[in-house]
């Protein structure tokens, strides 16, 4: 092993004297495929023998070709109010938006970026028309909402992808309040990337569901991946960027790349959080201002509490009440320790996600008072009693998350096997994107392995009845090829994250997404309290396309 060491350290020493981003520039590249070489900062390598390499896939962008002047332009969220029974039609279509300085031809509901505001009081049923006019098969799934099977969105599972010039209708019947949000589920890795999703808001009949607040914003936080001609091209028959998930290099809030506010002085502004991120997992904080979290997935916390920032993963959903107390700007930002898994070291990062201007008029009502209490739940404790007997007790069952990989280009497979690499509990940015950029779908396998049968992915074969209470840990193995954080997603049901490496959570929630750490072991306990077959995935929308998924059932009673 001295002598990997020895070798990448030169090796890496005599690539970072050379002018890096010259690379994408140099004529004769010979890039085929439709393919650009990916962007890269000054404190990330190139390894030698992949200069000129392109993924074995090939490119994809959408409507390629076609002058964007001839599709419509897209617009912002418009919020739909709907109650129970209301139709509501859903057209995925091709839209041109302005993005960064740049052109470009993405996908929209609706013509909307992001999709409509669905708000809509929790026990309705929404019936939802989706017509597909993209060149690529879709459906909608309802994510974190405990609906009927039929309507989960899941090609192959629930239903027929929809191809285009097709139709699907939806009834989406949403029996919890809470911030949740709507997507493909098919090529995530792209149709979401390029603009597909949208929120519904379940709204509880209780009006103090929620403490005192002057105003309401809602953040839907994603990033994109661009150089100077637009966006990065996707990989056509499987997903590039299979080893980390694609990272952008651009960050949005709302699909807009410079999402301001304004405020009072002393405003209460709740925000709902939502990441739709392929894969970055935002850590965001809110400048100097007080930050209360209140709830997340499926529901608020037993108790409120006080935060220095939310750490939010692909899929998951959080609502803060925010306090802006100082006149002038305060910024909202993802601040990061960036890694670069050369030089084992770590860098603070931060990027503006939105710039909040605090004017010097009083916010009113006063209501500071019941801001600075933090409240307990006594409701959700007594809902959660019968659950605690369970909190403690052995998993029923044990995932491990891991990886294989085939074929990669061999300079990717000796710089992983080199024991200089560190692999962080959580990756905050992507410090490799030549490698992640060329192993697509094709080449890497993310697998979750039942660790009593051995069974992996779609071998597993879990079945269960309506009110069991099944106990799951997923334990993500530092030891694999590339170790990775995943968030964890459960459709149809929800649950506890009841302890994190033996840690009890004292804090409980109910979620539908959780993320595990490398090296981690998180319990869940799930509530089946809904018939039909359902998914367990990474919400990594590369891992999940790169296999990172099963199906199991339940029984109804
Ligand atoms: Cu939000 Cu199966 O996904
Ligand atoms: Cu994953």
């Amino acid at each position: 092993m001295r002598v990997a060491r020895y070798c990448l350290t030169v090796v890496t020493a005599a690539v970072l004297a050379s002018p890096l981003h010259a690379q994408s520039e140099m004529p004769g590249m010979g890039m085929s495929g439709g393919w650009r070489m990916v962007p890269m900062d000054p404190n990330m390598i190139m390894l030698p023998g992949l200069t000129g390499v392109v993924p074995v896939v090939g490119a994809f962008l959408p409507a390629a070709g076609i002058n964007p002047v001839s599709f419509p332009e897209a617009e912002p969220s418009r919020v739909v109010e709907m109650i129970d029974g209301d139709t509501l039609d859903i057209e995925v279509s091709i839209v041109r938006r302005s993005l960064n300085g740049h052109e470009m031809v993405m996908f929209g509901y609706n013509r909307q970026y992001p999709g409509p505001l669905i708000r809509a009081p929790k026990g309705a049923t929404l019936v939802v028309r989706v017509r597909n006019e993209i060149e690529l098969p879709t459906t909608i799934h309802w994510h974190g909402v405990r609906l009927d099977n039929e309507f989960d969105g899941v090609p192959g599972v629930t239903q027929e992808a929809i191809q285009r010039g097709e139709s699907f209708v939806y009834e989406v019947h949403v029996p919890d309040a809470g911030m949740f949000w709507y997507h493909p589920h098919a090529r995530e890795d792209v149709q979401q990337d390029l603009g597909l999703f949208g929120n519904l808001l379940v709204t509880s009949p209780n009006p103090s569901y929620y403490g005192p607040a002057h105003r309401e914003e809602i953040l839907v936080l994603d990033d994109i991946l661009m150089d100077e001609q637009g966006a990065l091209p996707w990989g056509e028959s499987a997903p590039t960027h299979a080893l980390m998930g694609r990272f952008g290099n651009v960050m949005m809030v709302n699909g807009e790349t410079n999402h301001q506010l304004s405020a009072k002085q002393g405003e209460i502004v709740r925000f709902f959080l939502t990441n739709v991120a392929n894969s970055r997992t935002f850590n965001v904080t809110f400048g100097g201002a007080q930050v209360k979290l209140i709830a997340s997935d499926v529901g608020r916390f037993e108790r409120e509490a006080w935060v220095e920032s939310v750490v939010i993963a692909p899929a998951e959903r959080y609502v803060v009440d925010v306090r802006f107390e100082e006149p002038g700007t305060t910024l909202i930002a993802n601040s990061i320790q960036a890694i670069n898994h050369f030089r084992g070291e770590f860098y603070p990062h931060v990027d503006t996600l939105s710039i909040v201007t605090v004017s010097t008029e009083t916010a009113a009502p006063g209501i500071s008072d019941s801001f600075d209490s933090l409240r307990m739940h006594d409701e959700i404790a007594a809902e959660l009693e019968p659950y605690r007997p369970h909190l403690n007790r052995e998993p029923d069952y044990e995932l491990e998350a891991t990886v294989r990989v085939q074929d990669l280009p061999p300079p990717i497979v000796l710089a992983m096997e080199a024991d200089t690499l560190f692999f962080p509990p959580m990756e905050w940015n992507d410090a490799m994107p030549v490698m992640n950029w060329l192993s697509t779908g094709d080449q890497v396998t993310w697998i979750l392995k039942d660790r009593d049968t051995g069974a992996e992915n779609n071998d597993i074969d879990w079945n269960f009845k309506v009110g069991d209470l099944v106990k799951i840990r997923i334990f993500n193995s530092p030891d694999s090829f590339h170790p990775m954080n995943h968030p964890i997603h459960i459709h149809g049901q929800r649950f506890l994250v009841t302890s994190m490496d033996g840690a009890e959570n004292q804090n409980l929630v109910w979620k539908d997404t959780a993320i595990v750490p490398v090296g981690s072991s998180m319990d869940l306990l799930v509530e089946m309290s809904n018939p039909g077959e359902w998914m367990l995935h990474c919400h990594i929308a590369e891992h999940l396309s790169a296999g990172m998924m099963f199906s199991f059932t339940v029984q109804g009673q």
